[in-house]
């Protein structure tokens, strides 16, 4: 049977990939975005009774809800959420500002949340339903000038995986995809926002614009692709729980996943020092 897709930020990069590769599949796809316009004109060759748009801005809870609600409108059931939406504030966290980090995690994080909690109640009662959320290799492991949107997609895990026993009874999984680097507008001017320069002690390292702005239109992940693998992901009876997408994500990882188990059994003695006698 064919699955009914919700997927937020379906415009571009990851988004508009997976809306197209879900359709190729047969699929049927809500396609959201706060500029509905853009979404329109990003899918428009694909366009057809298989797709319907539906206005989104993640940031905003009633609108997850309206949005969730028009989906069940136009197709009666929501097989896969895919919470794909964000941009990304990058800098030294001391040269971020407080309003810039809450923002970042208003979108990143809360709009993860809000969608959840909308879509949750739908697949409870289907007693079925896959959602996947859209991390970072900067949600797994702590990455330079990855403070704010780190803690983020870090917070995106946290309740993933928490979430996911809770649900797992219903029939709900719960997929957290962590990308390496895709070539999408992550990294577009307009989209990025990058921390201001103020603090003298962090010049000699150069500003985080220096340094990320130069990946953008060079990454080589192929969102094509990775929309290829959510849909084969979709379709496990027992996908992943958190999901490594790209060999340049893997080589950053493991190596930090290893060295965190070596650390571990270095100070196990120590940990068990702390024990209770009870
Ligand atoms: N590309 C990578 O290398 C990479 C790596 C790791 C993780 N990711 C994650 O992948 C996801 C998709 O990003 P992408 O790489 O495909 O970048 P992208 O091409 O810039 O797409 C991001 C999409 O999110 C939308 N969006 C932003 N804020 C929104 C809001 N408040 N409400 C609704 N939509 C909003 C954007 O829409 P507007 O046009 O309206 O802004 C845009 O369509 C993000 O969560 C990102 O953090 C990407």
């Amino acid at each position: 049977m064919s699955k009914v897709w919700f997927i937020t930020g379906a415009g571009s990069g990851i988004g508009a990939a997976t809306a197209r590769a879900a359709l190729k599949a047969g699929d049927r796809v809500v396609a959201t975005g706060r500029n509905l316009d853009k979404v329109r004109n990003a899918l428009r060759d694909v366009a057809g009774t298989s797709l319907a748009f539906v206005q989104l801005d993640v940031a905003n809870e009633d609108q997850a809800r309206t949005a969730v609600a028009a989906a069940m409108r136009a197709f009666g059931r929501i097989d896969v959420a895919v919470n794909n939406a964000g941009y990304s504030l990058l800098g030294n966290f001391e040269e971020l500002s407080t309003t810039d980090i809450e923002r970042q995690i208003s979108t990143n994080f809360h709009g993860v949340m809000y969608v959840m909690r909308a879509v949750l109640p739908v697949m409870r009662k289907q007693k079925s339903g896959r959602i996947i959320n859209v991390s970072s290799v900067a949600g797994a492991v702590g990455l330079k000038h990855c403070g704010a949107y780190g803690a983020a997609k870090f917070a995106v895990e946290g309740l993933s995986l928490a979430v996911a026993h809770e649900v797992e009874p219903f029939g709900i999984k719960i997929v957290v995809v962590e990308p390496g680097f895709f070539r999408t507008d992550l990294l577009d001017a307009q989209n990025v926002k990058y921390g201001r320069s103020t603090i003298e002690d962090y010049a000699a390292e150069g500003s985080s614009e220096d340094m990320w702005s130069g990946y953008h239109g060079k990454q080589q992940g192929d969102p094509g692709k990775l929309g290829d693998v959510l849909v084969k992901i979709a379709w496990m009876d027992n996908p992943p729980k958190q999901f490594l997408a790209g060999s340049d994500a893997l080589a950053v990882v493991k190596p930090i996943l290893e060295g965190r188990l070596e650390e571990l059994r270095a100070y196990e003695g120590l940990s068990k020092t702390t024990d209770g006698f009870f």
